[in-house]
């Protein structure tokens, strides 16, 4: 079934509906991203594969409201994210996602565990204790024995998962995480891989993943093709849970 506007948004955690992004270059503009409507069910890990250039990162700005589109419309948990002023988007993005990117982007003069109740400090309406939930991720990561650590005392690996641990300090229902393993060599990736699986099934979040790297793909539930800002293929994968 085709995706609209009016449609039930019950149990879906991102929606895309015709989705445009026309950016200016200099005198004229270019067509970013094409039309691209796609529904993603809450709970589902997603993987975003295409050649570079093609859009995925546009794409995930765009579903992650670090950007908005030139035309169509994107609803995360059924809020309606198109037109928002970036005081209503930020608002909204802080609640609903954490965003995980190719490098690491820790701070460095921080340890793992600050680095994780960062974003719990600076909430405005904080859940959790900062230091208790940050140190309670950072086990569910495989991290316990680093908490202490800064950035630099760590491996490639167990900063993005730092870095996984810090996207879920405010427990936002989705995750998006552009080429997190694009970094690390295969071994690392796999564990990264492993934590996000893992995280997953004990949280249950919606989970996102842009990757070139199609033995990667294959292990998510679905994966989806861009080519030229449009989706050209759109795979369920059977995996035996
Ligand atoms: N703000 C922008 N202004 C102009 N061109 C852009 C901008 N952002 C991205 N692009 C272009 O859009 C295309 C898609 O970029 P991107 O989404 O980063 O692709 P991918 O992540 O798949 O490599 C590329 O050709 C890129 O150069
Ligand atoms: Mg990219």
């Amino acid at each position: 079934m085709t995706p609209s506007d009016n449609s039930n948004h019950a149990n879906v955690a991102v929606r895309a509906v015709e989705v445009h992004k026309i950016v200016r270059v200099g005198e004229g503009s270019l067509s970013i991203i094409n039309g691209i409507t796609l529904d993603v069910p809450c709970g589902q890990m997603l993987a975003i594969v295409g050649p570079s250039g093609s859009g995925k990162s546009t794409l995930m700005g765009l579903l992650g409201g670090l950007d908005t589109p030139s035309k169509g419309r994107i609803y995360l948990d059924g809020i309606d994210i198109s037109d928002m002023n970036e005081f209503h988007l930020t608002r909204v993005r802080n609640e609903k996602i954490g965003f995980v990117f190719q490098f690491f982007h820790l701070i460095p003069t921080l340890t793992a565990l600050k680095n994780v109740a960062l974003p719990i400090r600076f909430a405005v309406h904080p859940k959790y204790d900062p230091h208790e939930r940050a140190r309670e991720l950072l086990t569910l990561l495989g991290m316990a024995d680093r908490t202490h650590h800064l950035p630099r005392q760590l491996s490639g690996g167990q900063q993005q998962r730092v870095a996984i641990a810090r996207a879920l300090a405010n427990d936002p229902p989705i995750l998006l995480c552009d080429e997190p393993t694009g970094n690390l060599d295969r071994k690392s990736g796999q564990q990264v891989i492993d934590a996000l699986k893992e995280i997953r099934r004990r949280l249950n979040t919606t989970v996102i993943v842009v990757t070139h790297d199609l033995t990667i793909a294959e292990q998510m539930d679905r994966v989806v093709s861009l080519e030229d800002g449009q989706l050209t293929e759109d795979r369920s994968i059977e995996l035996e849970r």
